[in-house]
């Protein structure tokens, strides 16, 4: 037996408190009759009913998927394109993805049906850390790779302090492979802070998430992410 609003929440219904609020409200109904009362606990049989919609309780799923480039990153395309979820086979439960990857951008896209820890992933709270990789066009100046790791705004939107790096250099075609490692995840947030700096983005790869790697991994692929690899994110994000 769960707390309802654990409940709620991880079946991606609201965030924990804003579940409370819910069922507070008198919005919730639990095998027919509305709860108000924070503490109640459920189980798997009950039947949860929030503003008339049922809400399903599947068994939760965590997928690591290595995303191409040109797939786009959202659940369902209004356009009919393939998208990151049609890559992921035979998973019966509706899965969607923990934040986005831009269409053009390669790497790793965790998907899950676990509401709760999804919003977490995505809360500037919570948010882990992602390391990218960009091919630039341009050679990175010290004062490029200072203003990344001071953080900047741009076009009004701030972005917090990068680890950058230089990974190499490519002085006869004016490249580099520059690795950034950031906590936020704002549209577009790599591409834009490079840019400003005078490095506007070839190719943009995800190459870690948190402790996650795309190691054993082709562009495609994906795996089932481990007990303790799932475990790992919820204590990262202080559900447990
Ligand atoms: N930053 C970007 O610019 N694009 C992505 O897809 C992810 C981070």
């Amino acid at each position: 037996m769960e707390r309802l609003q654990k409940v709620l929440a991880h079946d991606g219904v609201a965030s924990r408190r804003q579940s409370e609020k819910l069922i507070m409200s008198g919005r919730v109904r639990v095998n027919g009759t509305v709860v108000t009362e924070l503490g109640t606990k459920v189980g798997v049989h009950d039947k949860i009913v929030v503003d008339g919609v049922p809400v399903t309780t599947e068994a939760p799923v965590y997928i690591m998927l290595y995303k191409p480039r040109r797939i786009i990153s959202t659940a369902n395309d209004e356009k009919g394109r393939k998208t990151v979820v049609d890559l992921v086979e035979g998973i019966p439960q509706r899965i969607y993805p923990v934040g986005r990857l831009d269409y053009d951008t390669a790497g790793l896209l965790l998907l899950t049906n676990d509401g709760e820890l999804a919003n977490r992933l995505t809360h500037p709270k919570y948010e882990v850390e992602k390391t990218y990789i960009a091919k630039v066009n341009g050679i990175p100046s010290n004062e490029a790779m200072k203003a990344l790791r001071q953080g900047m705004t741009v076009d009004g939107e701030t972005y917090a302090p990068a680890k950058g790096k230089i990974v190499s250099v490519d002085d006869k075609k004016k490249t580099a492979i520059v690795s950034l490692a950031i906590h936020e995840g704002k549209n577009h947030q790599v591409k834009k802070m490079l840019d400003a700096v005078g490095l506007p983005v070839e190719k943009l790869k995800r190459e870690q998430y948190g402790f996650l790697t795309l190691k054993g991994l082709n562009a495609g692929e994906s795996r089932h992410l481990k007990p303790e690899e799932v475990k790992e994110l919820r204590r990262l994000t202080g559900l447990i």
